[in-house]
């Protein structure tokens, strides 16, 4: 059964990003409403320009005009508000990285399916028709099987008292932005690929989060075997790269949004058996994709969704990482 009507969503938490980007985005999607939003400060919540405002996310969840929310707090309390959201009936778009561990990640999906509503978690870059293309290129065996992969997003600019660099608040590098490598190599390999962290350092801000971690890992599985590594960052220069290389070819992003591109033109470069081209991408809002996307799956209307099993095993990565760096050297 399919519905055209607009889907109308909540808004859990006013900070930057919904505040700089994603409000924006939803108001100029095709299919989604921003009924209402929540934030500690009302006024802040106002200035999302919703139908209603709420100085209580509870308030918000129990409002039965609200199909859908989205999530955008500090991480530790991502877990906490998607259990809450979809007990209140709501489909469920939650900001990355969802929750904090591998074993929360199978616990919030578990929940989501006995309630029969949608759980995502918002890697916007994975509705970029760019990231698309990748997973288009790599199925069709274009670079053969893929054998070695380079990600990294690092920047410099975590303002002091911001919850990136509280650890009681899911901060650190890892958590902000080590995850958009790791799910743009997930998305492109097999369900069922096994990824086994090799190495794995970390640099500190005041023993407390990680400022810097990079890891060495192994993967393989029906469609690739070989070695990735990622580096994550808040205190080296901006910039974000993605390299696949495989059996037969390599596919790298060009420029230094690799996983942040946003309102402007982009491009991928493709080696295919000896053969390399360009292809070239129009300017596009991935996060306004994604609150389409989500908003047609929540009515039955399609819409492309990351899989669930994407979460989880990038979480199993984590997982890994930080239990490789706290071991004695
Ligand atoms: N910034 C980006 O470019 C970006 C991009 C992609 C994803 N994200 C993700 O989006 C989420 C929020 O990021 P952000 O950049 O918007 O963070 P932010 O500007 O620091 O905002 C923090 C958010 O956390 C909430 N919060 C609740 N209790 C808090 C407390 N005690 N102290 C501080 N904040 C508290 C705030 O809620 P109230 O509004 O109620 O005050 C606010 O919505 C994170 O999961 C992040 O990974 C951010």
């Amino acid at each position: 059964m399919t519905d055209n009507t607009m889907v109308n969503w909540g808004f859990i938490g006013a900070g930057g990003l919904a505040t700089g980007t994603t409000a924006k985005s939803l108001h100029n999607s095709k299919n989604g409403k921003l009924y209402a939003a929540a934030a500690r400060d009302a006024n802040r919540a106002r200035s999302l320009s919703p139908e209603v405002a709420y100085d209580s996310y509870e308030k918000l969840i129990q409002d039965p005009n609200v199909d859908a929310v989205y999530i955008s707090l500090n991480n530790d309390a991502h877990l906490p508000w998607i259990l809450k959201s979809l007990d209140a009936g709501k489909h469920v778009l939650c900001e990355k990285p969802m929750v904090m561990n591998a074993g929360d990640t199978v616990t919030a999906y578990a929940h989501a399916q006995e309630k029969g509503l949608l759980l995502v978690e918002a890697v916007w870059s994975l509705w970029h028709p760019r990231s698309q293309r990748v997973k288009e290129l790599v199925a069709g065996g274009a670079i053969g099987s893929p054998t070695n992969y380079l990600g990294t997003f690092t920047f410099d600019e975590v303002t002091q008292g911001n919850y990136r660099l509280d650890p009681a608040m899911g901060g650190g590098a890892l958590y902000d932005v080590g995850i958009y490598p790791l799910h743009g190599l997930v998305a492109l390999l097999a369900e069922e690929t096994e990824y086994r962290v090799t190495q794995a350092s970390e640099e500190k801000h005041s023993e407390r989060v990680d400022l810097t971690t990079k890891a060495q890992f192994s993967f393989e599985g029906t469609n690739a075997k070989g070695t990735g590594a990622i580096i994550a960052s808040f205190a080296m220069h901006s910039s974000q790269r993605l390299v696949l290389k495989g059996t037969h070819g390599e596919i790298s992003l060009p420029g230094d949004q690799a996983f942040t591109s946003h309102n402007q033109a982009s491009e991928l470069t493709i080696t295919s058996n000896g053969v390399t081209t360009t292809e070239s991408f129009a300017a596009v809002d991935p996060y306004q994709l994604m609150f389409e996307n989500v908003s047609d799956a929540t009515r039955g209307n399609g819409g492309w969704l990351p899989s669930p099993w994407q979460s989880i095993q990038v979480a199993k990565i984590v997982d890994q990482v930080f239990t490789l760096v706290q071991q004695p050297a």
